[in-house]
């Protein structure tokens, strides 16, 4: 039998293979390299642009593990207090019994008490802590990380209750996959470089032709042909110049998604097609509608078709 706050309960992820997800040997070469690391006992951060599939990559890199996952995300108005917990005015528990299904006793009461939050029941009970764009909260508040991944103690703020020396022993089996946009990235902060010095940072990029096109596939039902021709198309702008964006991989499925929908038939001389592409491709890859490279861009996508469709 074993007490369990309902705010632990709802902090934790037991994740199942996630369903359409593709792994291409591209893909499977990247989630081994993680899970090396990880086995180790190496934090791992996946750094790299929007849209390369950093999330998916550690959510799923965490169901490989196979212990319950705990997820943050970062925010610029996080405080050390958001990751560790604070005193609430009030609190459910309920009494569980593991045996008898059907035995459950919830319990309320007013006092102040202590609650952990995220990172200390990650912590305190081993999981996997996802911590999703964490150089989008202060350098500041994710210091509390420096000694959790180092000695391996976690500093706990004196009202929490339970605890004389006030510091945590994180558990063994504790682990944390970080992920993060490029710190020239709007929004996001540069973390520190003992943070940085206590994680092996893999660089995520675009995934290979072959991984977008499975992907593009899975998530829109479109033939092996007409995914290929949108990847191709969307590539092609990567390489090219005139983007202020690059196109990501959202792109490619946003596209082929509104294709299969429309049932338009992917030709450069169908004018509903070009269309279509003009409509995604260009918004998403310039800064505003009078961009200044608009013009160039449009032109480019006019190209692109002309030459893969
Ligand atoms: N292996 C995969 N299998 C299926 N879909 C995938 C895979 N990898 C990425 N995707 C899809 O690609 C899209 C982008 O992936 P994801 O959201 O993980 O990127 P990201 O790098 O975290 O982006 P951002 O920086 O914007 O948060 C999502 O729609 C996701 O479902
Ligand atoms: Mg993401």
């Amino acid at each position: 039998m074993s007490y369990l706050s309902l705010d632990e309960e709802q902090a934790i992820i037991e994740l199942r293979p996630m369903s359409g997800f593709v792994e291409t040997s591209y893909v499977k070469q990247f989630v081994r390299r993680a899970l090396n690391y990880i086995k180790a006992g190496i934090p791992v951060h996946f750094r790299g642009p929007t849209g390369s599939g950093k999330t998916t990559l550690a959510l799923h890199v965490a169901s490989k593990l196979k212990k319950p996952v705990v997820l943050m995300h970062g925010d610029d108005e996080y405080k050390t207090s958001d990751l560790v917990g604070g005193e609430h005015g009030y609190r459910y528990r309920y009494l569980k019994d593991n045996f008898i299904a059907s035995v459950l006793k919830v319990e309320q009461d007013m006092a102040k008490q202590w609650m952990d939050n995220r990172l200390t029941i990650a912590c305190k009970y081993g999981y996997t802590l996802i911590y999703d764009e964490f150089t989008r909260s202060r350098p500041e508040a994710n210091n509390i990380l420096l000694s959790i991944l180092q000695e391996k103690v976690m500093d706990l703020p004196a009202q929490r209750q339970g605890d004389e020396a006030h510091y945590l022993k994180v558990h063994p089996n504790f682990c944390v996959i970080f992920t993060s946009n490029p710190e020239e990235y709007a929004g996001t902060h540069k973390a520190q470089d003992a943070l940085r010095d206590r994680m092996v940072t893999i660089d995520v990029n675009h995934f290979d032709r072959n991984t977008e096109v499975a992907i593009t596939q899975a998530k829109s039902g479109l033939s092996q042909k007409n995914t290929e021709k949108i990847v191709d198309v969307v590539r092609g702008m990567r390489t090219s110049n005139p983007c202020e964006f690059p196109p990501t991989i959202r792109s490619c499925v946003t596209l082929a998604k509104a294709i299969a929908v429309s049932k338009a038939k992917v030709s450069a001389k169908n004018p509903i097609f070009q269309e279509l592409v003009q409509d995604i491709l260009v918004s998403q890859t310039t800064r505003s509608p009078w961009s200044p490279r608009r013009k160039e861009i449009e032109n480019l996508v006019r190209s692109l078709i002309k030459k893969y469709c």
